[in-house]
């Protein structure tokens, strides 16, 4: 934990909370600096799963939005899970209703479901095995070459896995906001300007902007990328909340947040991650409350397809 960048009397409050109620607080790298610095954990989608799947705390408070603290609860029935706002949704999981998608692979019942983790735990419940955006190249790979799939809800990381494997997934069109607003035109105008800038670009990025980047990766391997370059400098395709990590794994390095069309407003930001703030955090310590809660029926069929993803993962060393 480093308090540099927080407002210290919040944050020892915090981890005052945090350690009298045996907590585990886990923050996505989209999150906003203070709440990434209180955290014990900072990761991806993969990570912040794996470790809500084998922390000993009694009580995980996931900083990230709701299907990460679903995915948390999945792992974890027997402990208490908050999300410091629950009305930190996700704009692809929405794009994805659970109704919708069970008539839609009901039209391919031999083919088999691969769900990205951005989706509710009922989608989940509906999926063979799940990926993130970390291991979902290996995991489409796992299976032979062949192999009829559905894949959803993101069509652009889709899109981008049957490229790159050469495979012929059928796509849910799904899409994120954040990532479907990054304009080719200003990024291209800024390669203009820096031309010894790389490209550094989430899947979820429209295959306009995924042809070209430099990098393509999840959140964790967009980070890897930028940390193995001493000084550089990037532009990036991805929520900007991963600047703050990047600039701290690789001080020297010059990151400019790659720009959205509409140049008036903030639309690169995931306004739903950004409704965590470190009072929030405070007050659900404090409270214990916002709680996710699920159907038991639910959490069982969504957990099958998580484990196997993490099962695979692990074989495979991710
Ligand atoms: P990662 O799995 O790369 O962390 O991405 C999660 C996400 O929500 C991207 O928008
Ligand atoms: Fe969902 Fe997009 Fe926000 Fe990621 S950035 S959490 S995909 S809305």
């Amino acid at each position: 934990m480093d308090y540099k960048h927080t407002n210290s009397s919040l944050a020892g409050r915090i981890d005052r909370l945090r350690r009298e109620k045996n907590a585990v607080i886990l923050a996505h790298y989209y999150q906003a600096a203070d709440i990434q610095d209180v955290a014990d954990y900072t990761g991806d989608s993969l990570a912040l799963a794996q470790w809500a799947a084998k922390t000993d705390a009694e009580i995980i408070v996931v900083c990230g939005v709701h299907f990460m603290g679903e995915t948390a609860k999945i792992l974890s029935p027997w402990k208490r899970v908050f999300v410091p706002d629950l009305g930190a949704g996700c704009s692809l999981a929405d794009s994805c209703p659970a109704d919708e998608f069970g008539r839609f692979v009901r039209r391919y019942p031999d083919h088999t479901v691969i769900s990205y983790v951005n989706t509710t735990a009922a989608v989940k419940a509906l999926t063979d095995v799940v990926v993130t955006s970390t291991n979902a190249r290996q995991i489409v790979e796992s299976f032979p070459f062949g192999t009829k799939i559905v894949f959803g809800p993101d069509e652009n990381l889709g899109k981008y896995i049957n490229g790159l494997t050469g495979r012929n997934m059928v796509l849910w069109s799904g899409a994120c906001h954040v990532h479907e607003q990054f304009s080719l035109e200003r990024i291209l105008g800024l390669k203009g300007e820096y031309p010894d800038a790389l490209v550094l670009a989430h899947p979820e990025c429209k295959s306009a902007v995924l042809r070209v980047a430099d990098f393509v990766g999840s959140t964790s391997a967009l980070l890897r990328f930028a940390g193995g370059f001493v000084g550089g400098r990037f532009i990036v395709a991805t929520e900007p909340g991963i600047l703050h990590r990047m600039r701290r794994e690789n001080p020297g390095g010059e990151f400019i947040p790659a720009p959205p069309l509409d140049s008036t407003c903030a639309c690169n930001e995931c306004s739903f991650m950004k409704l965590n703030t470190l009072d929030k955090l405070l007050l659900c310590l404090e409270s214990e409350s916002p709680e996710i809660v699920l159907p038991e029926d639910v959490r069982r069929r969504a957990e099958r397809p998580i484990r196997r993803m993490l099962e695979i993962s692990e074989r495979l060393g991710l």
